[in-house]
C-alpha cells in the first residue's frame, strides 16, 4: 500500500457525474500531508464497512483549473451507483497509475479515464460485497 486518506464527502463542481465518471471528493485532515499528486488505483471502505475498487485522482483538476487550484482526493467508485456525500470513507491508495495531465478537451479526460478505470481493474482484485 502507498498511503491511506481517511476523510469526509464533499461536493465538488458535480462535472464529474456529467462526464460519466462521477468522484467522491474526500476532504482528509489537514495534518496529513497528502500522497503525491497522480492518478491512482486502490480501495475505498464506507463507513458501514462496504469496500469497492476505485480510480483515484489527486490533483487540481488542471484542464478546468491553473496551478493554484485547489489539491483534491477524489475517487470513482468502481460498480457503484449511490449517494455519499457526508459519509466518512477510507481511501487506501495502492499503485500509481499516472501523472496528472491537462487535457486539450473533456472527451480526451474522458477517454483517458476510461482507460484509467481499465487499468484500475487490472491492478485490483474484487472485494466480495457481503
Ligand atoms: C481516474 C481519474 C483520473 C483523472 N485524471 C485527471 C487528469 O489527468 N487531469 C484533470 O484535469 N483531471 C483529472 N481528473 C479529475 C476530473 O477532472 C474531475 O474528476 C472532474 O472534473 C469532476 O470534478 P468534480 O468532482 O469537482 O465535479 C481525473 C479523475 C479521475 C476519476
Amino acid at each position: 500500500m502507498l498511503s491511506v486518506v481517511e476523510g469526509t464527502v464533499v461536493a465538488g463542481d458535480r462535472r464529474g457525474r456529467e462526464l460519466g465518471f462521477p468522484t467522491a471528493n474526500v476532504l482528509g485532515d489537514e495534518s496529513v500531508p497528502l500522497p503525491d499528486e497522480g492518478v491512482y488505483a486502490g480501495y475505498v471502505t464506507r463507513e458501514h464497512g462496504a469496500v469497492y475498487v476505485a480510480a483515484i485522482s489527486i490533483g487540481r483538476r488542471p484542464t478546468f483549473y491553473d496551478e493554484t487550484g485547489l489539491c483534491l482526493v477524489e475517487a470513482h467508485l468502481l460498480d457503484f451507483d449511490g449517494d455519499l456525500y457526508g459519509e466518512r470513507l477510507r481511501v487506501e491508495i495502492t499503485e500509481h497509475v499516472r501523472e496528472q495531465r491537462r487535457f486539450e478537451s473533456v472527451e480526451e479526460l474522458v477517454d483517458q479515464i476510461r482507460s484509467d478505470v481499465e487499468r484500475v481493474r487490472s491492478l485490483t482484485v474484487l472485494p466480495r460485497h457481503g
